[in-house]
């Protein structure tokens, strides 16, 4: 494979770390990138003592302002910048009638805005390469809703439509864009559901289990691939089954 870099938003934990790790163990430069500088280098760190090449960048993806230059340095460093993974995520969850407005904006500035103005930043990189991939790790709430996400739902469901526009304004330019909409997944987000709401969820998944951050990363992996070449303005859910 030509040699590619990677930039993994979220990257120093959970789904984010298990992306990077992949995509290292598939022979790409990674960018571990996530607001702590510390923990990023940790991952990078022990992404090169098992043989992959890896760097941590702090990058804060509610923080428009610093986008284009971090993506400057990136393509100037290590000579292009040919994926991006937009997994950096939060939740404020309450239900709607208690939102309040800081964790609605904190979660759509997150989870959606920081995507938008991220992918706007490779978006001439990435043409002038006439090849990229951009991947949204994006969630089943924004497909079918959820009790007490409703912010964090309007996040995710906005993604999926700047993924699908996206994907119209660069095919010509051979850029994919696509989503992968996790379901239960076990990581920090989900470790305090307590057992009662577990269950629950539990029961609507066909597969009966929650997912594993590596199961996200298979799928990112291939998305990122060029056998996924005519693969653009999908989502493809990684979920047990519970949508369907
Ligand atoms: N865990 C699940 O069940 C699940 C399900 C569906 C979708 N997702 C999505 O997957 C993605 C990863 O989730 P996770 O479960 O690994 O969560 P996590 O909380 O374990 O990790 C989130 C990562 O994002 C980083 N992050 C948060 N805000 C950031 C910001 N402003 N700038 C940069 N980095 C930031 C955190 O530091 C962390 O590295 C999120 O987008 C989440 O919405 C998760």
């Amino acid at each position: 494979m030509t040699h590619r870099v990677a930039l993994v938003t979220g990257g120093s934990r959970g789904i984010g770390e298990a992306i990077c790790r992949r995509l290292a163990a598939d022979g790409m430069t990674v960018i571990v990138a996530s607001r702590s500088k510390d923990k990023v280098d940790e991952v990078a760190a022990s992404i090169g003592a098992n043989g992959g090449v890896a760097h941590g960048r702090a990058l804060d993806t509610s923080d428009v302002g610093s986008m284009k230059e971090i993506v400057k340095e990136i393509t100037d460093s290590f000579g292009g910048l040919h994926v991006l993974v937009n997994n950096a995520g939060i939740t404020a969850d309450n239900l709607m009638m208690r939102i309040s407005e800081d964790d609605y904006d904190r979660v759509l500035n997150t989870n959606l805005k920081g995507v938008f103005f991220l992918s706007q930043a490779v978006i001439r990189p990435m043409m002038r390469q006439k090849w990229g991939r951009v991947i949204n790790i994006t969630s089943v709430v924004g497909l079918m809703g959820n009790v007490g996400q409703a912010n964090y739902a309007a996040s995710k469901a906005g993604v999926l439509g700047l993924t699908k526009s996206m994907a119209k304004e660069l095919g010509s330019r051979n850029v994919t864009v696509n989503a992968i909409a996790p379901g239960y997944i076990e990581t920090d987000m989900t470790k305090d559901l307590n057992a009662d709401v577990r269950d629950a969820f539990l029961k609507q998944v066909p597969l009966g289990r929650m997912g594993v951050p590596e199961e996200i990363a298979h799928s990112v992996s291939f998305l990122a691939s060029e056998q996924a070449g005519y693969i653009t303005g999908q989502v493809l859910t990684v979920d047990g089954g519970l949508y369907m």
